[in-house]
């Protein structure tokens, strides 16, 4: 099962991040996928609003991965956001050790996740954004970990 969610603008794809932390826990990971210029980059954002990082968030394009801070009563103490699609090969990602880092108290947002999904197995979530005609975005959050927050993702999607 998957579940949807339109953002009109780049506020509303913030907003959908900003209320994806609400169902994410300690040691989660989470694959973003979608075109350059699809919002991954503006979602994560959100998302370290709803977790509680006071520092701006940028594009971690050229250092492949970016600890952030958190403060939150969700016990999740570390925002780790990736960008894996300058990688040459699956090696460079496995050396991110990112599923042991989550570990510690932390999540992973990771932007063309999908490039590398093999390295982090089944229990993930993913979300896809697509940008449809009216240049909105449409997201469809899905996978294996989805799947046990199901009325999480419910009420996400009906916003
Ligand atoms: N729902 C949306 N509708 C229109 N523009 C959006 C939307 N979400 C994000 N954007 C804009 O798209 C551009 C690229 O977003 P970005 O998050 O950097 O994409 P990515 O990380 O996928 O390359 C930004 O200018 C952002 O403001
Ligand atoms: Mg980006």
């Amino acid at each position: 099962m998957t579940w949807r969610r339109r953002c009109a603008n780049a506020t509303d794809t913030e907003v959908a991040g900003e209320e994806l932390a609400v169902t994410l826990k300690s040691g989660d990971i989470v694959l973003l996928s979608g075109q350059l210029g699809a919002g991954k980059t503006t979602f994560v954002k959100g998302v370290a609003r709803g977790l509680g990082v006071s520092e701006r968030v940028t594009s971690p394009t050229f250092t492949m991965v970016r600890p952030h801070q958190c403060h939150n009563d969700q016990g999740i103490s570390t925002l780790l956001h990736a960008d894996v699609y300058r990688v040459e090969n699956l090696a460079e990602v496995l050396d991110l050790a990112l599923g042991e880092l989550v570990e510690e108290s932390a999540v992973a947002l990771v932007e063309w996740g999908e490039l590398a999904s093999s390295i982090f197995g089944r229990e993930v979530l993913t979300i896809q954004f697509q940008v449809d005609q009216d240049e909105g975005r449409l997201l469809e959050a899905g996978g294996a970990l989805a799947q046990d927050r199901r009325s999480e993702l419910d009420r996400w999607s009906a916003q």
